[in-house]
């Protein structure tokens, strides 16, 4: 039986894939994306793409507190994932001295790289929490399936 988180992963999945049905922008698809992890997850402070622009990372469609604009290759955990190529998961920032504070409400966070067909690295998907450990296997392995199926 499904816990009740991955229940509303499998509800977001589902409206988000319905809305980028067809949909080859990428922008728009990060906004519906977006739009629906926001509003379905309590848990989500805040909720945002981070394009991969000239090797480095620009903001992209997100909604929550005002984030950072830009984040250096390798810096933040954001800058990591795309560096490591893999998805961070920290269940407190305050442990991880590279984390880029944007909101210092933030307490966990977890990131996840966002592949194209090709499997080139175009973004990245950020998740903060307010809470300390938010974030688990069943929150990565829900998103990295639902940027797979939507981006990929
Ligand atoms: N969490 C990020 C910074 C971006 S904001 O939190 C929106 C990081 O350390 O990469």
């Amino acid at each position: 039986m499904s816990s009740e988180k991955e229940q509303q992963y499998a509800k977001c999945r589902e409206r988000a894939v319905a809305l980028c049905e067809g949909e080859r922008d990428v922008i728009a698809k990060m906004a519906s994306l977006v739009g629906v992890l926001h509003n379905e997850m309590a848990q989500y402070y805040w909720t945002g793409f981070y394009r991969v622009v000239g090797g480095d990372l620009l903001i992209g469609p997100y909604q929550g507190t005002v984030g950072c604009v830009h984040i250096k290759f390798g810096r933040g955990v954001c800058g990591t994932a795309l560096k490591l190529e893999e998805t961070q998961v920290v269940p407190d920032v305050c442990k991880v001295p590279e984390h880029i504070a944007c909101d210092s409400r933030t307490r966990s966070e977890i990131v996840v790289p966002v592949r194209d067909a090709s499997g080139e690295i175009i973004a990245v998907l950020d998740v903060d929490s307010t809470e300390e450990g938010t974030f688990d296997e069943v929150d990565q392995r829900e998103l990295e399936r639902m940027v797979a199926e939507i981006f990929s």
